[in-house]
């Protein structure tokens, strides 16, 4: 079965979504259950009730899109990724795979509409999902939406999960009743955190999520598609420093306990140990600092920083990590600063469903297109889903390989090729 997306209309619904954002100019800012996260969530629901779709909205936000294109009752086939983005990121990452998934759909639609027929050709029904809360912006935490989905959260992290102003996921969300009444249906406001959260995967066959590279291999080795086999896991964890505040004109070098210095030691000691990894396939990055009391005439009495580890073996991160963290501690030590390293969070590394990479591996090569089997080093919702049904992830080339940041483009060609790819996908799945 063949059917052809409208490409033009996938290329404008990515143009309007790529002015909700609250750094107009510097690159897409969308945080979840924000100002633009609203408009976003309008622009598509009011897109999927056109074509006759019913919407279920969970507790945590994440959105389940069903139109009812196959056999009732029966198994399903799921696309979709997530609409948020990271502070001045780009304007594909997650909302990409949205609109592919909204674009197969309405050609679906469209399809059905014309030969009803088609409806008793399909083994299995279309669905799409919008993730909330992927890129850790709000919580430091990636994926959180599809955690909930999957049961790695659960009813008491709603309290756990704390933005910068010290705010829970359970408050903002909780804060979302006191929108006005246009924007409050896009969410679900009257759910309970409480009790079981994840969602029923049980009758869905095949999860595909369709996503920017952001690396550079595809674009750098001149092939159009990416097939992902295994995606990274990561492990992250806050470092805090406490050395002594004082004057920054009156006191000695010699009588300091600066945290900042001993702050940048610290975060050259990560670059060079991943760099030390003899494969060369260890990540490690610190992304996020504060300092305290942040000013240019106080010596800084205490920082706190992350420290992110990646790789495709969990026994790798947790060596690397490890051996990071006790070098911290040792630098501390020697500086006089004191140190307390936390946990923060983690997934592990997963490889994608077999079956669906064969498959997808026979379709590109029968089609001429020049694709690759690659690695992830960016996590995706789809780690979650992979743990509960049978999963796949289609790359497109990320030009220069740039993403979470407003550079990051792709050529439109690719866009449209990517979105037909998963569409022939999804309809190998459905048949
Ligand atoms: C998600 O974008 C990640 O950090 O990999
Ligand atoms: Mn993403
Ligand atoms: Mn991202």
């Amino acid at each position: 079965m063949d059917m052809k997306i409208d490409g033009d209309r996938l290329l404008k619904t990515l143009d309007t979504l790529k002015t909700y954002t609250d750094t107009p100019g510097a690159g897409v800012t969308r945080f979840s259950y924000g100002r633009q996260d609203v408009r976003a969530r309008k622009y598509i629901l009011e897109r999927v009730k056109a074509a006759g779709c019913s919407v279920c909205i969970d507790p945590v936000q994440n959105i389940r899109i069903s139109p009812s294109f196959g056999p009732a009752g029966g198994k399903s086939v799921m696309a979709g990724s997530h609409i948020d983005s990271v502070r001045n990121g780009g304007w594909l990452d997650g909302i990409y795979g949205v609109c592919g998934a909204l674009e197969v759909m309405e050609t679906l639609s469209e399809a059905v509409a014309k030969d009803p027929s088609l409806k008793d050709r399909f083994t299995a029904n279309y669905e799409m999902v919008i993730f909330a809360e992927e890129e850790g912006s709000l919580f430091g935490s990636c994926m959180t939406g599809s955690k909930f989905i999957s049961g790695i959260y659960d009813e008491k992290d709603p309290d756990l999960l704390k933005n910068d102003e010290g705010l829970s996921m359970r408050q903002i969300l909780e804060g979302l009743k006191d929108l006005p009444e246009e924007d409050r249906q896009v969410y679900d406001t009257g759910g309970s955190l409480a009790g079981d959260l994840t969602w029923d995967l049980a009758s869905v066959r095949t999860m595909i999520e369709l996503h920017i590279e952001q690396g550079p291999v595809l674009d750098r080795e001149g092939l159009s598609l990416g097939i992902v086999d295994s995606i990274f896991g990561m492990r992250v964890v806050e470092v805090e420093f406490s050395g002594v505040g004082n004057h920054a004109g009156a006191t000695p070098m010699r009588e300091r306990r600066d945290a900042l210095t001993a702050a940048a030691s610290a975060i050259l000691l990560v670059e060079d140990m991943a760099k030390s990894d003899g494969e060369h396939r260890s990540v490690a990055t610190c992304g996020k600092i504060e300092v305290f009391p942040g000013c240019s005439n106080v010596i800084p009495e205490k920082v706190r920083f992350t420290v992110e580890v990646r790789d495709r073996d969990e026994k790798k991160i947790d060596d690397l990590m490890d051996r990071i963290i006790d070098r911290i501690h040792a630098l501390a030590q020697e500086r006089h600063i004191s140190c307390v390293v936390t946990e923060h969070s983690r997934s592990s590394p997963l490889h994608l469903s077999r079956r669906v990479i064969t498959s997808m591996e026979t379709r590109a090569r029968e089609a001429g297109i020049p694709f690759k089997v690659m690695d992830s080093g960016a996590v995706h919702d789809a780690c979650m889903i992979a743990r509960h049904c049978d999963t796949g992830m289609i790359f497109v080339p990320s030009i220069d390989g740039r993403s979470h940041v407003p550079q990051e483009d792709t050529h439109p060609r690719d866009l449209i090729a990517g979105a037909q790819f998963l569409m022939d996908t999804i309809l190998a799945e459905m048949s």
